[in-house]
């Protein structure tokens, strides 16, 4: 028993579970797992090892893992409605990185994704990952309303002529136009690669459109919307595999030998029982419920003078731009977390601020609605953001990086005791101890 080998581990994780369970988990890239998931995780699966693909393995005694992944293969296939899935990747960093690998000769192959300080993500070819060290990259940005110009989108990979562009973004609340991803991709020579790791779940509860008619591959982490174990799923859509029915195996020898050895299975279990989970009926429910949770929150922070990127929300998350409140997103997040409400600072579309002390905060409502959450206790929830955001407001952070570290650390240390946030997180521990984590 870890409680009494490792008392010290046990009582770390037990911290944690009691953490989750306290707190309004609000960063949209996190979800709570099922018992089940985390069952399967725990097994011994742990122990093997598997390098190579179900039949073709370097190492003997795979009768079993073969079956699991195999399993989670046509499991992932079924619900995306795709040819072609591997299911090895150890995350979505790694994922993205191993489509490039596949299809990129290093240094000279060309990936364009939305840059970081719009809301994509740093394996969509931004210079600070290997993305955009080991391939070249260019980078789209969003117009001042917060939207895409798809005309000035298409006037970039004219001139670029990338060899992938890339669309599925991480901080984006609209709906993404696979089919004008598409249009472009073609008339440009480039494969369309969509990343919706952010809104798996909301596609296959059919609340946003699948990117599958459109792309040559989808990537996705399974963590998130999708509510499974840590992982990736890479698919190649029937589009790609005639454009280049050799994808499949690329991919495979991107991942192993190209990026990784043994498979987790014990990872690979979990993603066949998420992905019997997502099939189901109520799992639709849930990805309903995400957005209209969002939606309704994102209609209550408007009514309290929030500024929403994009207008609102019709996904699964919401991104303020907290310039007109006059309190910095690094200072916001802190005082919501202290209040018992967990978001992370985030970049707003030209933002002034340098990344570590942003305009804004990004939130969403996967992991609360896995909770039960619905509409009426959105509104409760925009009234507590409401109330700390206000009390935050009189913490300022200079604009000027003069002095600003250490006025972080005092600005932070004074949130800390700060008797209104303090007694909020008190009222969420109350409220949350309703809603059962799995
Ligand atoms: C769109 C997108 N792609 C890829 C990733 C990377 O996933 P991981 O953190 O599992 O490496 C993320 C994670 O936030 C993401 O949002």
């Amino acid at each position: 028993m870890l409680k009494t080998k490792d008392p010290t581990v046990y009582k770390l994780i037990k911290e944690e579970e009691k953490r989750q369970r306290e707190v309004l988990e609000m960063i949209p890239s996190e979800n709570y797992a099922s018992k089940e998931i985390l069952e399967a995780l725990g097994t011994v699966l742990n122990n093997k090892y598997s390098e190579g693909y179900p039949k073709k393995r370097y190492y003997q005694g795979n009768k079993v893992v073969d079956e699991i992944e195999i399993l989670a293969e046509e499991r992932a296939k079924k619900l995306f409605k795709v040819p072609y899935v591997n299911v090895q990747a150890l995350s979505g960093s790694v994922m993205n990185l191993a489509v490039y690998t596949a299809l990129l000769e290093p240094l000279k192959g060309k990936i364009m994704g939305l840059s970081l300080a719009f809301g994509g993500h740093l394996t969509h070819g931004q210079p600070q990952s290997a993305t955009g060290k080991f391939f070249k990259s260019c980078l789209y940005a969003l117009g001042k309303d917060g939207k895409f110009d798809f005309d000035e989108i298409e006037q970039l990979a004219l001139k670029e002529k990338p060899d992938i562009i890339v669309c599925g973004f991480t901080a984006y609340p609209g709906i993404i136009d696979f089919k004008r991803f598409a249009d472009i991709a073609e008339k440009t020579g480039a494969y369309l690669l969509a990343d919706v790791s952010h809104i798996a779940g909301l596609i296959v509860a059919g609340v946003h459109p699948s990117p599958v008619p459109y792309a040559d591959i989808v990537t996705t982490t399974t963590h998130k919307t999708l509510r499974g174990p840590r992982g990736a799923l890479i698919m190649v859509t029937d589009k790609g595999l005639r454009k280049d029915p050799e994808l499949p195996k690329k991919i495979d020898s991107a991942i192993i030998p190209g990026l990784q050895g043994g498979p987790h299975d014990n990872q690979t279990a979990a993603i066949a029982v998420c992905l019997k989970e997502a099939s189901t009926p109520g799992f639709k429910r849930y990805g309903v419920q995400i957005v209209k949770n969002s939606k309704e929150l994102a209609g209550e922070l408007t009514k309290y003078g929030f500024k929403l990127i994009g207008g609102g929300s019709d996904n699964h998350l919401i991104l303020i731009d907290l310039t007109n409140k006059r309190v910095n997103g690094a200072v916001a997040a802190f005082a919501l977390e202290v209040a018992g409400i967990v978001v992370n600072k985030n970049a707003v579309p030209y933002d002034k601020m340098p990344p570590f002390y942003p305009s804004g905060i990004r939130l969403g409502t996967p992991a609360i609605t896995t909770r039960g959450m619905k509409e009426e206790e959105m509104v409760k929830i925009a009234g507590w953001i409401n109330d700390v955001i206000s009390e935050a407001s009189s913490y300022r952070l200079p604009e000027d990086k003069v002095g600003r570290k250490e006025m972080f650390k005092g600005i932070k240390s004074s949130l800390q005791k700060n008797k209104k946030l303090l007694a909020i997180a008190k009222e969420i521990k109350i409220f949350t101890a309703r809603y059962p984590v799995p």
